[in-house]
């Protein structure tokens, strides 16, 4: 990282300034002065001082909201040129990553973010989460599937369980569901609706811990509040 911008992300002041700093030598990497204003300061390495004070980088945590449309991936980079989640957020210099999966079919909320412990917070299953999708599946689910969906079904040796299941309405002879889950295994919402019989047409995420995707389209984001950013890490 260009050892202005270092510097600024420790505390120092800003970037011009951390500029005139180092012109002024009260910069060193490694015990030796640094006046070069192209220096790439290696994070894990080096000891860079200001006034002979060791420094310490501590970058802003950032924190995003996203609807992810359908055919990009919820990964920070892609090996097979794929669009990611990270790629839709312009501008943002941070190495920001998802936190937790969509399916690349699936649409709807999904966070960004740089902050490890929000991350945790989220995606431990020790912390039951809710995820609330908006599934539309094959034919018309009564309310013995729904039972099936609370009570557990079993798929590949795991019991998948909803906390909550309803009905929103038929749609053309097929049945939009809302499910409610405290757990996130792996394509989740699709194994269990295939174990009763109907599987998934659709398939969208509509609130997690507590937030709502509210009315962003797919492919618009924005930051979260700090009291949203606190909800998620304090709250169910
Ligand atoms: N469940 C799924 O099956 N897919 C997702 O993307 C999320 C939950």
């Amino acid at each position: 990282m260009r050892i202005n911008k270092y510097l600024a992300g420790c505390g120092v002041a800003s970037r011009r300034k951390c500029e005139e700093y180092i012109l002024m030598g009260k910069i060193k990497v490694n015990g030796r002065v640094m006046k070069d204003l192209a220096y790439d300061v290696d994070e894990k390495n080096d000891v860079v001082t200001f006034n002979d004070k060791p420094l310490k980088y501590e970058e802003q945590a950032v924190y995003y909201m996203l609807n992810k449309p359908k055919g990009v991936i919820s990964a920070a980079k892609s090996k097979y040129g794929e669009t990611t989640v990270v790629d839709l957020i312009e501008g943002e210099k941070s190495r920001i990553y998802p936190i937790g999966r969509l399916d690349k079919d699936t649409t709807g909320l999904i966070f960004l973010t740089n902050d490890g412990n929000l991350s945790y917070k989220l995606t431990h299953p020790k912390f039951e989460k809710e995820k609330t999708y908006e599934a539309l599946v094959k034919g018309k689910v009564d309310n013995d599937d729904m039972n099936k969906l609370k009570k557990g079904v079993v798929s590949s040796d795991e019991l998948l369980k909803a906390s909550y299941v309803r009905l929103i309405r038929m749609v053309k002879g097929d049945s939009l569901l809302q499910i409610t889950l405290r757990e996130g295994k792996k394509r989740q919402v699709r194994r269990m609706c295939d174990c009763i019989g109907h599987s998934v047409i659709e398939l969208k995420r509509i609130s997690e811990g507590g937030i709502d995707l509210g009315e962003l389209k797919p492919g618009e984001y924005r930051k979260l509040t700090a009291k949203e950013v606190k909800k998620l890490i304090g709250g169910k």
